[in-house]
């Protein structure tokens, strides 16, 4: 059983949990995720770790409540124990320093962005970060992105706080204005193949976080295929980082939606148990 030692709510539907798991506290690398399985009954849930603290034996993570197994989630507390932490799984980001980088993060994506950064900015890296989120109310870790970034922008689609826009829009001026080595773009996947197009004619490297339905995430069940540049890759080892350019992202769209009906229906089921 592993703890789960602090949760914090940043909105209605986003939390943090920290989970004392010193072995993969130990291993984990900016950009490996987690499955976590909260009891016998419940599905595997793999989530990105957004932090890790090998002396306290910690890691970091942030989840939106999207579905059932994310809802019923959101009701631990610290001190509870939850059944099983897997990882860290998947390849590791590449840490360089490749002179100057834009991180982008969109809502939710913010959270995976942070060990990459703080992990570019300790090889020296310039880092200019664009945390883009749909209103104030939903936003978390600015303080964190001013810490380890040379330039913070932040957007908010209804212009609640910081410039109003999509993170697409800042990014695109910096690559017209400046000399950029490298771009680094998670959140949705529409999000994602957005920043990927942004780039495509400057031909700057533009990685992604693939995050397909996962079921095992040891590349056993095939369920996270991507199409990267015509070949078949498997994003839990393989990835999740992939090049943004080479990802068929409406292939990757219509795969994330291929549960949507079974995924409604344990909703509605989650919704029908609680009000009787
Ligand atoms: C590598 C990776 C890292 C991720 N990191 C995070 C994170 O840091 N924070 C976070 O909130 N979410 C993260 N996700 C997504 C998270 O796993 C899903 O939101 C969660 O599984 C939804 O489960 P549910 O039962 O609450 O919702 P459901 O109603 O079952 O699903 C809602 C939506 O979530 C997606 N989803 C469902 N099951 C899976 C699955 N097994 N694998 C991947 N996606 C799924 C589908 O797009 C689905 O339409 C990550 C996914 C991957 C693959
Ligand atoms: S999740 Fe099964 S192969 Fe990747």
């Amino acid at each position: 059983m592993f703890e789960i030692t602090r949760t914090e709510q940043f909105s209605p539907s986003t939390f943090l949990w920290e989970v004392r798991a010193p072995e993969i506290a130990r291993a984990a690398r900016p950009g490996q995720f987690v499955i976590v399985h909260c009891d016998e009954m419940s599905e595997r849930i793999p989530l990105t770790i957004a932090d890790f603290d090998a002396v306290s034996g910690t890691v970091t993570i942030v989840i939106q409540a999207a579905g059932k197994s994310t809802l019923d989630m959101m009701a631990y507390k610290a001190g509870d124990r939850i059944l099983d932490i897997a990882g860290p799984l998947g390849e590791a980001s590449v840490i360089e320093n490749f002179g100057t980088t834009v991180l982008v993060g969109g809502g939710l994506g913010v959270a995976p962005v942070y060990p990459i950064l703080r992990a570019l900015k300790l090889k020296c890296c310039r880092t200019i970060s664009i945390i883009g989120f749909r209103s104030m109310s939903l936003m978390f870790w600015e303080g964190r992105f001013r810490e380890y970034s040379d330039e913070t922008i932040i957007v908010t689609d209804d212009g609640s706080y910081g410039q109003q826009g999509l993170v697409t829009q800042p990014l695109k001026r910096i690559i017209m204005e400046r000399q950029i080595d490298r771009v680094i773009a998670i959140g949705p996947l529409v999000m994602m193949k957005a920043c990927a197009e942004v780039t495509r004619p400057l031909n700057i490297k533009t990685i992604i976080s693939a995050n397909p339905i996962m079921v095992d995430g040891t590349g056993m069940c095939g369920s996270c295929r991507v199409s990267i540049g015509g070949e078949v890759k498997f994003a839990c080892i393989d990835g999740p980082d992939m090049d943004g350019h080479l990802v068929n992202f409406d292939e990757l769209i219509i795969r994330q939606k291929r549960f949507h009906k079974y995924e409604k229906q344990s909703l509605d089921l989650r919704d029908a148990q609680k009000s009787n």
